[in-house]
């Protein structure tokens, strides 16, 4: 398929202070769009100006949140060359939400190929600072005009790009995170680990009660018993006990994080055991309290790798390794984010090149 290019006419002015940039507020000249409808399928690609958007006040995603999304970035490396990170698997997982939101699949070529070349047009917006990154948002809204609770007929699908710093305000220091145990985020068979806007609109209520009480997300527990470890807001969650590291096994109500799984590769080809398992919070807390929670850890593209400062549970407070960032964290943030800015070696393959 074609893209068709429309540039735009008046292109904003970059930020001037990338240490400024904050997470996910400030917007490129273009983006991207795609329709799609029963009879035709995928068609009208264009990067266009970045604007608004015009839609029916009946549109199904307005209604019945038909939506999907992925987060990922382009890294500017010192060479000047932009790179993504593993963007295969960003679109293996779209079409996996998709097939769960019952909207239709992409072509994973034609979706990397129309990303890098937005991308390009829009290459003077990767930030340069230690850091920064491009974050790409690829997105899917179902766009049906009528209210009826139907399969849907037509579709968008849209990228847009936004320079952007670090997620949290704390950077690469610890953050501190409370044990939600009234709502729940999601359940097997629901839509926990599939990326839909549900998801996360229903999460607001819970992080907005920890954020009143000063912690910058929760952490979520299992949606039946509420006794098992499952993720945070943004991010999938790794411990190390008693020397060992776990994280709660994908049991369909996780997102199956690409840094999440990019970690235990990582991890593994150093010949270090990493546990996928049942965490239970009752196993969490005594260790917390005896000392062998040695470090705790969130994971995403947006948090990159997190340390947990302090957990709260209960109105108890449990701090971890001292409210420091531990050894196998920064070991894991180094070799990540030296990766992902080409100054590690990349023995898995996971760099691709904007080009
Ligand atoms: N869990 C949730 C709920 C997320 O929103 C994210 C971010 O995308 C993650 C985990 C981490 O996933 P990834 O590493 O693919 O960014
Ligand atoms: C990401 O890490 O890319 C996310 O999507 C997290 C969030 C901003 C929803």
């Amino acid at each position: 398929m074609d893209i068709q290019i429309i540039r735009n006419a008046s292109p904003a002015a970059k930020p001037a202070d990338e240490g400024k940039l904050g997470f996910g507020r400030i917007f490129t000249d273009h983006m991207f769009t795609m329709e799609w409808d029963r009879e035709k399928g995928w068609h009208d690609a264009k990067i266009e100006p970045f604007g608004n958007l015009s839609i029916h006040p009946a549109s199904t995603v307005l209604h019945y949140g038909s939506e999907i999304f992925e987060g990922m970035k382009a890294y500017r490396w010192a060479d000047g060359r932009i790179v993504l990170f593993r963007p295969q698997e960003n679109f293996a997982r779209m079409n996996r939400s998709a097939v769960r939101m019952g909207l239709p699949e992409l072509d994973p070529d034609f979706a990397l190929r129309s990303l890098k070349e937005l991308i390009k047009i829009d290459a003077d917006w990767v930030p340069h600072g230690v850091g920064t990154s491009l974050y790409i948002r690829p997105f899917m809204i179902g766009d049906d005009e009528h209210l009826g609770v139907h399969s849907v007929q037509h579709v968008r699908y849209l990228v847009i790009l936004s320079p952007s710093g670090s997620y949290y305000a704390a950077g690469i220091n610890p953050v501190d995170i409370m044990i939600e145990d009234a709502d729940v985020r999601a359940v097997r068979g629901g839509t926990g680990e599939a990326k839909c806007g549900g998801n996360y609109g229903a999460s607001v209520r819970a992080g907005e009660r920890a954020e009143q009480k000063g912690y910058a997300q929760v952490l979520w527990l299992d949606g039946v018993e509420r006794k098992y470890i499952e993720e945070v807001g943004s991010m999938n969650i790794m411990f190390k006990i008693k020397g060992k590291v776990c994280t709660p096994v994908l049991n369909g109500s996780i997102l199956p994080g690409i840094t999440r799984k990019s970690i235990l590769e990582l991890l593994r080809s150093e010949g270090v055991e990493a546990e996928e398992r049942r965490i239970s919070l009752a196993e969490l807390i005594d260790a917390a309290q005896d000392g062998t929670l040695e470090e705790a850890w969130g994971c995403g593209t947006a948090a990159v790798v997190s340390p947990v400062g302090h957990l709260a549970y209960e109105g108890k407070v449990y701090e971890i390794n001292g409210a420091k960032i531990g050894p196998v964290t920064q070991h894991l943030y180094d070799e990540l984010t030296g990766i992902q800015w080409g100054k590690r070696p990349d023995p898995f393959n996971w760099i691709v090149p904007v080009e």
